[in-house]
């Protein structure tokens, strides 16, 4: 299984996705500090990533913290959580993962456990995170699996893979798991600009796998999908609103709309933490705006002429209405997500 991240005795180990396809080296991370710098230079990416990388992060941050009393404790803690949260805003897992770690280091220090005893079970509750991620990713291709095509062609954007998660992925998951159960799918990845997470990264691991894959550039897409060539989408999300609109990729609501319009289905796969019931609807989603430089050079060499205005919207909402079904660990969503998302969530309180 690909190595996204790792906890390991003497740290955080992060594969630096920002190194492939062409390098493969890693990362260790000791501090939370360094683990916030990780997330937001992209070494690590990918929304269910994000929030195990942050939780770990949190139990790095109780194992060095230098503390003498359980209030200074606390406060170093409080610290952490919030230059974690402060890393990237669209994902929401990073804010459910850190909200789960907080819980726990409350819970602990109100009985007046040691602060020994709040570094292991920290340890541990990141560790778990880890585990839940990986079993998630299997359920949700267990269950989407059945949605893809017995052969044909499969469109994604961006990375929802193995490299976005603990392992296996959500949207290549559901792919994975349609491969494992025999049918015959060819992978049209995306490439994903401006920080070309399909070309470098869905590409990366699909062929790891021996799973077919094609990279396309972006305006490709629209063109393939009239010509018949494309038999279905299968998209991640950094945040699904309670009434289903979708913040993912900046392009993914382009693809939902041209799938629309050709009459091909468009899937996304996230797990739980994904669904942020507390947003309403897509238009409340902060959307993150990432440097100038990603769209102005590639490489390291400028493809813009000095002092153009440059937009970079890392994500966008695809609304509800575009999306076919949803597909969690726990089974599909079907519209209307307002009342198929609300009975997730009861069924969970
Ligand atoms: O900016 P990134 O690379 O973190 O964006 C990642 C995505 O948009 C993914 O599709 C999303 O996080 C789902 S990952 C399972």
């Amino acid at each position: 299984m690909i190595p996204t991240l790792e906890w390991t005795p003497a740290g955080v180990r992060f594969l630096d996705q920002t190194k492939l396809p062409l390098e493969e080296t890693y990362l260790l991370a000791t501090t939370p500090d360094e683990v916030a710098t990780i997330i937001t230079t992209m070494v690590v990416r990918g929304a269910p990533a994000i929030g195990v990388s942050a939780a770990m992060g949190l139990a790095l941050a109780a194992n060095s913290s230098t503390a003498r009393t359980a209030a200074e404790f606390a406060e170093s803690f409080a610290t952490s959580c919030r230059l974690l949260a402060d890393t990237r805003p669209t994902a929401v897992n990073l804010f459910w993962a850190i909200e789960r770690m907080r819980r726990v280091f409350a819970g602990l220090l109100a009985a007046g456990a040691s602060m020994d005893a709040v570094r292991s079970r920290l340890e541990a509750e990141a560790r778990a995170m880890y585990e839940e991620d990986i079993a998630a990713c299997r359920a949700m291709g267990a269950f989407g699996a059945e949605l893809m095509p017995d052969e044909g062609t499969v469109l994604t954007h961006c990375n929802a893979g193995a490299l976005a998660t603990c392992g296996y992925g959500t949207a290549l998951g559901v792919i994975r798991a349609a491969v494992e159960r025999g049918k015959r799918i060819h992978v049209f990845a995306d490439e994903t600009r401006p920080f070309l997470q399909g070309a470098r990264l869905t590409a990366w691991e699909l062929m790891a796998d021996n799973i077919p894959t094609t990279v396309l550039c972006d305006n490709m897409a629209a063109s393939l999908m009239r010509q018949g060539r494309i038999q279905a989408v299968v998209v991640g999300a950094d945040r699904i609103a309670a009434n289903g609109d979708v913040a993912n990729k900046i392009g993914t609501y382009g693809v939902a709309v041209l799938a629309r319009e050709h009459g091909i289905p468009f899937y996304v796969a996230a797990p739980w933490s994904t669904i942020d019931p507390a947003t309403p609807t897509g238009d409340a989603i902060p959307i993150e705006e990432r440097a100038a430089v990603e769209v102005t050079h590639h490489g390291g060499r400028q493809l813009t002429p000095h002092g153009v205005g440059i937009r970079n919207p890392a994500f966008d909402v695809t609304p509800a209405r575009y999306v076919t079904a949803i597909i969690t660990e726990r089974g599909l969503l079907r519209a209307p997500y307002l009342g198929s998302i609300a009975a997730g969530v009861s069924a969970t309180q």
